[in-house]
């Protein structure tokens, strides 16, 4: 069966980033000139999934109202004959059937993706977390369908990280897959492996290797009756972890088995302000309008020893 769902977790309080996030949602801060969420939103439309349900929260309706049409500022625009700022408010509409959930309680990102039961029901779908981007030049979710519709179950994405960084993450226990199966979905063999275990946010000494987990899933359905029965963990929230890790241990016919597709490309998680900074930089320097300008602004900037 074709996935056509994607799940946007959103309802976090952005606490990383305060005082800018206080009344705004962190997910809608600018990368350049685009909210960051909107890159998500566009990743997930660029790999086929155009139902998009994000889960969001108390003082986060600018993000729905980020996604709808607003025809009084199209008029005025069409009415100045300015098409570029045209096409631009009409992009975020356009991209995807976009729905929202509200998580009420937040009480963790597994309890966020259980709140996409009822609009998801019994199909696979795919959950992209809105503080990652993924550059748009490397296409991990497409990789990523690909190996689910290979060995059913569910997918997620192992980013290899220096040991002391582990505890920022979900870290993972795996083991090789046959030879031969990736290539037959264009990826090498070692860039898919079975996930055994997982351990969300361990001490250095507990991780299971140097593969994080990171904010690109693909899940069976069955996740959502396993993320009903976990408990509360790390932080006394209920992981998503968790509940995949619950995944590796089903069987096959109950919707269990889990694979990680390596990612090796560029990742950035705006949610930690230097990698916002670095992501803000490195979009400015490709982008269409401003690029080159920025690009030799920067290279003065950085040689510039007086600044
Ligand atoms: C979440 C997940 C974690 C994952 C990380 C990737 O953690 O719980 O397993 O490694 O995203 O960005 P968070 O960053 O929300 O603390």
């Amino acid at each position: 069966m074709g996935l056509s769902k994607a799940v946007i977790p959103a309802a976090g309080l952005g606490t990383r980033f305060l005082p800018a996030t206080k009344a705004i949602p962190k997910e809608l801060l600018p990368v350049v000139d685009v909210p960051a969420i909107q890159y998500v939103v566009a990743e997930a439309a660029a790999a086929g999934l155009h139902d998009v349900l994000i889960v969001t929260g108390h003082g986060k309706d600018a993000i729905a109202d980020h996604f709808d049409q607003t025809p009084e500022l199209e008029r005025l625009l069409a009415a100045k004959g300015d098409a570029a700022r045209l096409e631009a408010v009409r992009i975020p509409a356009q991209l995807a059937h976009i729905h929202t959930v509200r998580q009420g309680n937040p009480r963790g990102l597994g309890h966020a993706v259980g709140c996409a039961r009822d609009h998801v029901g019994n199909e696979p779908f795919a959950v992209l977390l809105g503080d990652d981007l993924i550059d748009e030049r490397d296409p991990l979710l497409r990789s990523m369908l690909a190996v689910r519709q290979l060995l059913g179950g569910s997918v997620v994405t192992l980013m290899p990280v220096p040991r002391e960084q582990i505890g920022l993450y979900g870290s993972a226990g795996v083991a090789p897959i046959a030879p031969g199966l990736a290539p037959q979905v264009g990826l090498a063999d070692g860039d898919v492996l079975r996930v055994e275990k997982l351990i969300e946010k361990p001490a250095p000494q507990q991780a299971l290797s140097d593969f994080a987990v990171i904010g690109r899933y693909v899940l069976h359905p069955a996740v959502f009756d396993v993320i009903e029965r976990t408990p509360p963990g790390v932080g006394g929230e209920i992981q998503l972890t968790d509940a995949i890790g619950a995944l590796t241990a089903l069987p096959a016919d109950r919707g269990g088995g889990v694979h990680g597709v390596v990612f090796k490309g560029r990742r950035y998680d705006t949610g930690d302000k230097l990698d916002y900074l670095k992501a803000v930089v490195r979009l400015a320097c490709r982008h269409p309008e401003l690029g080159a300008d920025f690009s030799d602004w920067l290279t003065g900037f950085v040689g510039d020893k007086a600044r």
